[in-house]
């Protein structure tokens, strides 16, 4: 709970940065920078090419999860609840527990607002805490284009948000979201938003760390690629390669 309202207490302080990571060598580092570490079912399309994140099993989560469990040591560690195990209260309790106990992450996330409003209730009363995902949801909808260009969107998204504050979630994602109306969410809130395509206007940034630096050839908009590291991949293993084939590699130091 000290990690969570440690996050919180950044409203209107300092920018909440978070990171989406799969494994421990990459929590490792996000760790190192990061508030919020989240373990997010994009894995699905990042690493495993699904269609969607419909896809993504709770297993699969939780392999993951445990994976970057072992890099995270100071920033908060949220897990994504992936589509289907979250359905009723009963449904999401069960496979909640099942998360934060076989991967010791401190916090979940779901996406949706009005229609999960028991689901969060159910949760919260079992002092689980929950963050909320609103704006474009991966799991659910069938556009990816960016929300809040007409009034009732921009309406329903804010009643959403007011709503899931009132839930007791801890924090709320705004994916693709447009920047009056990620102002408008976050300053009509006492929790922090943590905007991806939700413009500067929130309280906290998140990207995908394979998007972050350079290894999913797939361009976004919202992404800043800070690397190359494709780049850097390529020429590591064109070397090595090449030293394979002219035995040069591996060398007297490198045997036994
Ligand atoms: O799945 C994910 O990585 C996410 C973040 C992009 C917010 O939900």
């Amino acid at each position: 709970m000290k990690k969570i309202k440690k996050i919180i207490l950044k409203k209107n302080k300092s920018k909440i940065v978070s990171l989406s990571v799969y494994s421990k060598n990459t929590a490792r580092i996000a760790d190192k920078f990061c508030d919020l570490v989240l373990v997010g079912d994009s894995l699905g399309s990042v690493l495993y090419n699904y269609k969607s994140t419909k896809e993504v099993t709770l297993n699969t989560m939780i392999e993951h999860s445990k994976s970057v469990r072992q890099g995270i040591k100071k920033s908060l560690m949220v897990v994504d609840m992936p589509y289907n195990t979250y359905r009723n209260p009963k449904e999401a309790l069960k496979n909640v527990k099942k998360v934060m106990l076989k991967t010791k992450c401190e916090a979940i996330k779901l996406e949706g607002g009005s229609k999960i409003k028991a689901v969060i209730r159910v949760l919260v009363k079992n002092n689980i805490p929950v963050m909320g995902h609103l704006g474009v949801l991966p799991q659910t909808d069938k556009s990816f284009k960016f929300k809040g260009t007409k009034n009732v969107e921009r309406l329903k998204i804010l009643k959403e948000a007011k709503l899931l504050e009132k839930l007791g979630v801890f924090s709320i994602v705004l994916e693709c979201v447009e920047t009056s109306l990620a102002k408008l969410v976050t300053k009509s809130l006492n929790i922090p938003t943590i905007g991806i395509g939700a413009s500067n206007n929130c309280d906290g940034q998140i990207l995908v760390i394979d998007d972050l630096i350079g290894l999913n050839p797939i361009s976004l908009r919202f992404v800043k690629k800070y690397s190359n590291i494709a780049k850097e991949i390529s020429k590591a293993v064109s070397n090595y390669s090449k030293e394979v084939r002219t035995k040069k590699f591996p060398q007297k130091k490198h045997s036994y």
